[in-house]
């Protein structure tokens, strides 16, 4: 099949190289310049695991190019996808301008029977509206469809691949079958293909990562709980976890979730209620825990010095929104280094992928470690934001003698608080008890 893809960020890379991996001619269309240029060049502009083979290997084939011209790739397409961001505005709605943008740039060059399909995730009612006015624009209906994505960044290909399901919402049945042709070669494991209404597929979406957040929001609730409490948040998880009605999957207590999706949705579906007079206690409370729990390693930080940071180096490693992503967008990290450098603490930085963009945002306030040993140098504390792995099995003697302070405030819960405590470190994790793991 002939595929267009429109937007060749996270998803739309993913995307369309995962399609032309299974046999499809892909065209990857992007506004950005520059991106599109070192794509041609074979230079990946995200980090993405795998990725970068996969789009070498099918461009060498040439089933997957890359244009800044749709019109080079819409006229002979039989899908055309639109993966734009849908980045949220200040009052909390979805921003549809670069959606808008790409449909108007469409209307023109769309060809007979081509089925646009939405990946984008857009609040409940786009899809028809997309449609409306390709309607009007042409002349003729053109067949629109939403095909939400579940894939999470750090194992994209793997989600793309072997989908638990795939949703799509159509209007006519015939619609469904060609996505499903598309999607076949991805569900040779029996996973469902759901075809639903256009405005329950939008909507999918959208509760999945609401309820997802809710879960992070809510087991953070209750380790903050745990802390005051003398309770341990791990061995609640335990206890909880074996229920299989409620299951261990994202419910680890950390700093808070970040990244384009998560935030941005829960406040989108906020303003989405608020627009038909419903008022989305939970979802605005699950924003509000969120919001204050990217605070909470920071306030301990500052509590251990008695509140004076000024000139004391302060190390962080896990920069990055989660591990196995450059994507920074929203990252509790963040939040954490502004607090220290508004305190006027020196930070030291260390990520495996995501420096670069890091850099993009702070420039020379603050130093960048390629090595995760080299930001402990002269360091009074390290603050653990993002679980990479390879922060799990690390050398703590080295780290004992490099650091300035033996300190560890862990937003992860990576380490055993009674072996840190044993091998010499001060030690603090999220929802574990005072006695246990409060620093001393
Ligand atoms: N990132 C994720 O993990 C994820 C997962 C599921 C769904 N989503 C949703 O998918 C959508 C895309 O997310 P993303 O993270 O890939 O965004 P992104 O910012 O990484 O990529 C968007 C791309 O679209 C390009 N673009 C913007 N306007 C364009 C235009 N007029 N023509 C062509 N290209 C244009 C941008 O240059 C950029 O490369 C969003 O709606 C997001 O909510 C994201």
């Amino acid at each position: 099949m002939n595929i267009t893809m429109i937007g060749t960020g996270y998803v739309g890379l993913v995307t369309g190289t995962c399609l032309a991996e299974s046999g499809n001619d892909v065209t990857c269309v992007d506004i950005d310049q520059a991106k599109i240029d070192r794509l041609r060049k074979g230079d990946i502009p995200i980090y993405e695991p795998g990725l970068t083979e996969l789009v070498l290997y099918n461009t060498k084939a040439g089933r997957l190019k890359f244009t800044t011209k749709a019109a080079e790739a819409v006229p002979g397409a039989k899908c055309v996808f639109i993966a734009v961001g849908t980045p949220q505005r200040e009052d909390g709605s979805a921003n549809l301008d670069g959606l808008w943008k790409v449909v108007d740039t469409l209307a023109p060059l769309l060809p007979e029977g081509v089925i646009v399909v939405i990946k984008s995730t857009v609040p409940v009612g786009t899809n028809r509206a997309v449609a409306q006015r390709l309607h009007r624009m042409t002349g003729r209906p053109i067949d629109v469809a939403s095909n939400p994505e579940f894939l999470k960044e750090g194992c994209a290909i793997d989600d793309f691949a072997k989908p638990d399901r795939v949703v799509v919402g159509v209007e006519r049945q015939e619609v469904g079958e060609v996505l499903h042709d598309l999607y076949k070669p991805f569900l040779r494991t029996e996973n469902p293909f759901l075809t639903m209404g256009l405005e329950s597929a939008e909507m999918t979406k959208y509760v999945a990562n609401c309820l997802l957040a809710t879960k992070i929001s809510f087991i953070n609730e209750m380790a903050n709980l745990c802390e005051r409490l003398h309770a341990d948040i791990n061995d609640v998880r335990r206890g909880i976890g074996h229920d299989q009605r409620i299951g261990f999957a994202f419910l680890f207590p950390g700093v808070g979730y970040g990244g384009s999706c998560f935030p941005k949705d829960v406040r989108a579906l906020v303003d989405a209620a608020a627009h038909h007079n419903l008022d989305t206690k939970i979802l605005k409370a699950v924003d509000e825990v969120n919001n204050n729990q990217k605070h909470v390693l920071f306030e301990k930080i500052r509590a251990h010095f008695d509140g004076r940071l000024a000139q004391r180096t302060i190390a962080i490693w896990g920069l990055s929104f989660k591990p196995r992503t450059d994507d920074i967008r929203e990252a509790p990290a963040l939040v954490l280094i502004d607090s220290l450098l508004d305190a006027g603490a020196t930070v030291r930085v260390h990520d495996p992928v995501s420096l670069p963009n890091v850099r993009q945002i702070y420039g020379d306030r603050l130093t960048y470690c390629e090595k995760q040993y080299d930001a402990l140098e002269g360091a009074e504390a390290l603050a653990i934001v993002t679980e990479w792995n390879e922060f799990r099995n690390v050398n703590f003697e080295l780290m004992h003698r490099t650091m300035k302070q033996p300190v560890i405030f862990d937003g992860r819960n990576v380490y055993d608080p009674v072996r840190m405590r044993a091998q010499g470190f001060a030690y603090s994790g999220v929802g574990l008890p005072v006695a246990k793991a409060a620093v001393s």
